[in-house]
């Protein structure tokens, strides 16, 4: 696993972006996992601004969003459709036939998250996915107790998640209760992983993401044993490492 560690959000989403875009000269036509929540929008907006200068083409780029909200539908503010296609995908060439978000609508969802596995596979795989972490250490909606094994089911979100997330619904009680999740065993297929941290919020669940042992507790320590985990911090969210 590779840690590096900026002085601020500004830099790391420097560096973010620099691994986005030299994954993306590789392979043109590479899978990308995506993340939504506050972390990747600094990487989101240097994307659309790569490309805006011409630096970037996605036309052959095929993306898989990790997650998505259970009852809300893709024209909702809050769900995950919606920020993905407001904070990147409208913004760049993405061919929208390329672009996977879970569909929390749907009636059979246990039919829908094999599906989406079974997008992926015929997709090649995902190249490199980008992930966030919550400050209780959860992996996409894997939260705390989740099988380190999973694939994509559904997942009731926790109580800190709850709360965390409240802040976009404005009360408490309009936070979905459900949400649609990659599993974390379908995150650790990615031959990548690129992980942002930033904030003071975040230092306790960085703490035990990199030197914890590795638990179901926190999802997130699993990435200790991919072989090719990349760890972007600011000082913040470093601050309580040994
Ligand atoms: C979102 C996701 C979540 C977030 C995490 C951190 O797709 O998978 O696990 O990455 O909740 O969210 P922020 O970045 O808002 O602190």
């Amino acid at each position: 696993m590779l840690v590096e560690i900026f002085p601020n959000y500004e830099a790391l989403s420097n560096r973010a972006y620099e691994i986005v875009a030299t994954e993306l000269r590789r392979k043109p036509n590479c899978v990308l996992g995506f993340a939504t929540g506050s972390t990747p929008l600094g990487l989101y907006q240097r994307l659309v601004e790569g490309y805006q200068r011409g630096e970037l083409d996605f036309a052959k780029v095929v993306t898989f969003n990790l997650d998505e909200y259970v009852g809300l539908p893709p024209s909702h503010p809050q769900s995950y459709h919606y920020f993905m296609w407001e904070n990147l995908f409208k913004h760049i060439n993405i061919n929208p036939s390329n672009v996977h978000i879970p569909n929390g609508m749907v009636d059979d969802i246990e039919f829908h998250c094999e599906w989406y596995e079974e997008q992926i596979r015929r997709a090649g795989g995902i190249d490199l996915q980008i992930l966030g972490i919550g400050p209780n250490g959860h992996l996409a909606f894997n939260e705390p107790g989740s099988s380190l094994g999973s694939r994509t089911r559904i997942k009731t979100l926790s109580r800190a998640t709850i709360q965390a997330n409240a802040r976009f619904f404005g009360s408490l009680e309009a936070v979905p209760r459900y949400a649609i999740t990659m599993g974390i065993g379908t995150i650790m297929e990615a031959r990548k992983l690129l992980l942002l941290a930033s904030g003071k919020a975040k230092a306790r669940a960085v703490r035990a993401m990199l030197e914890g042992p590795i638990s179901a507790m926190v999802p997130a320590t699993i990435v200790q044993l991919h072989r090719f985990a990349h760890v972007l911090l600011d000082a913040e969210a470093a601050s309580e490492l040994e």
